[in-house]
């Protein structure tokens, strides 16, 4: 059995949808077990779910999170759930030109998933629309580096 990790999509117009496609591929290629879950119609019983979790959002309005994930977002903020046992890591899209409110979708859901007592693994993924960059290939590497260093254990022990 391979290590599992569930991709929840935060996407306005579909790129973080395609951010957590290639995700998909690359850690698949590598041996993980990956699903990927719109946030749309997301309870909070999903992190009941085994393995660990990224959570792959864009940022909207005055630094929002789009409105696929909003009522899940609220519907953690208001159950409170106990997240101890919860692992995840961060890909947060965004363009630096929105200067304050830079990624903070993603940012927005740290500060929710931490406060409730889960685990962040490694340092957050922020991608600038405006760097030049394509997202899906920055996180599809960040994704590989991500997993080496803090799936790796859970892989060989699984
Ligand atoms: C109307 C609008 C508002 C945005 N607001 C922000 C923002 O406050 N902060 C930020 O970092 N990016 C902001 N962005 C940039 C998007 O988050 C970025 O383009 C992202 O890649 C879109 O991903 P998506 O297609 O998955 O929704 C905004 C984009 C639009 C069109």
């Amino acid at each position: 059995m391979s290590a599992k990790v569930t991709i929840l999509v935060g996407t306005m117009t579909g790129t973080a949808e395609m951010v957590a496609q290639e995700v998909e591929t690359s850690l698949g290629n590598e041996g993980y077990s990956v699903a990927i879950e719109p946030m749309d119609n997301l309870v909070p019983d999903i992190f009941e779910r085994e393995g660990a979790f990224l959570i792959c959002t864009s940022t909207y309005g005055n630094g929002d999170v789009p409105d696929n994930a909003r009522a899940f977002f609220e519907a953690i903020e208001a159950a409170r759930p106990d997240l101890a046992a919860v692992a995840y890591g961060i890909i947060a899209l965004g363009d630096r030109t929105y200067g304050a409110t830079y990624c903070e979708g993603g940012k927005r859901f740290d500060a929710l998933l931490s406060g409730l007592g889960a685990r962040r693994l490694g340092e957050p993924m922020l991608h600038d629309a405006g760097s030049g960059t394509l997202p899906e290939e920055v996180a599809a590497d960040w994704a590989l580096a991500w997993a080496g260093e803090h799936l790796a254990e859970r892989r060989a022990a699984a």
